[in-house]
């Protein structure tokens, strides 16, 4: 199937603000999305204690920022997202919650020009998957490698899928259950299209190993659910 084009991903989350903007259910598509976001941004906080500067990828509505910043209060925020409609909602969430600049950038992640050696942590809460092929993969763990600070952490939680076919049919299987299991058959099959055509996520241990092909020095597994994981790398 011909995966969903920059474009259309743009418009399909312009359009879906107000469920990104809901932490206590907007993400019921999401196993365990409560404690992926409590794990990555807890991590965050003790891997970088003293953190001043948070840059978060595909902010959508700004979620991961402010649970971030009620653990690190008052850090420089830096939002990237390609929809304006959700960093106009971000914008306005986070800077009730820190005294310091929020600077807001519309773009692909992809394209984005951001400082090096800049940021103490990056958050990437569900986009690494829109990502394509082997090189834009590397392409932008290279460049989220080259913005950290020494020390400074990428947290990602996403999607993924598992190495084997085996295990990732079994883990695909449960996560349409779980869909089932919470909104019936339709909303399961919608779901489960809607990736087919969007998303091209990968296994954690292909992300764990690219992460160390870039340089980071160590890597972390948070959390592990079926086919949503949590997990990080330190520069
Ligand atoms: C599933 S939402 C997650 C939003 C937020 N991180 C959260 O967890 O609540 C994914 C977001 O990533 C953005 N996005 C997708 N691809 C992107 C890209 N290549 N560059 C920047 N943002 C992107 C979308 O516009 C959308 O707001």
């Amino acid at each position: 199937m011909k995966k969903s084009t920059v474009k259309e991903i743009k418009e399909r989350f312009d359009k879906d603000v107000e469920r990104f903007s809901n932490l206590e259910t907007g993400q019921v598509a999401t196993i365990d999305a409560k404690i992926s976001l409590e794990v990555l941004t807890e991590g965050a906080k003790r891997i970088q204690p003293n953190a001043q500067r948070v840059l978060d990828i595909g902010c959508g509505a700004g979620n991961y920022t402010l649970k971030m910043l009620s653990k690190i209060p008052n850090l420089q925020c830096t939002l990237v997202d390609l929809s304006r409609p959700m960093l106009d909602s971000a914008l306005g969430r986070v800077s009730l919650h820190t005294n310091q600049s929020v600077r807001i950038i519309q773009g692909d992640i992809r394209d984005v020009l951001l400082e090096e050696n800049h940021f103490d942590i990056i958050l990437a809460g569900a986009v690494l998957h829109h990502l394509r092929d082997d090189k834009d993969w590397e392409t932008v763990f290279k460049k989220l490698f080259s913005l950290l600070t020494e020390n400074g952490c990428l947290m990602i939680s996403d999607l993924i899928t598992q190495e084997t076919y085996a295990i990732n049919e079994y883990t695909w299987q449960r996560y349409g259950e779980y869909l089932e299991s919470i909104n019936g058959k339709e909303y399961r099959d919608k779901v489960l299209d809607y990736i087919k055509k969007e998303d091209s996520p990968r296994s954690m241990t292909y992300q764990l190993d690219l992460m160390k092909k870039v340089g980071f020095g160590t890597t972390e597994i948070l959390h592990k659910n079926m086919c949503f994981g949590a997990f990080a790398g330190i520069k």
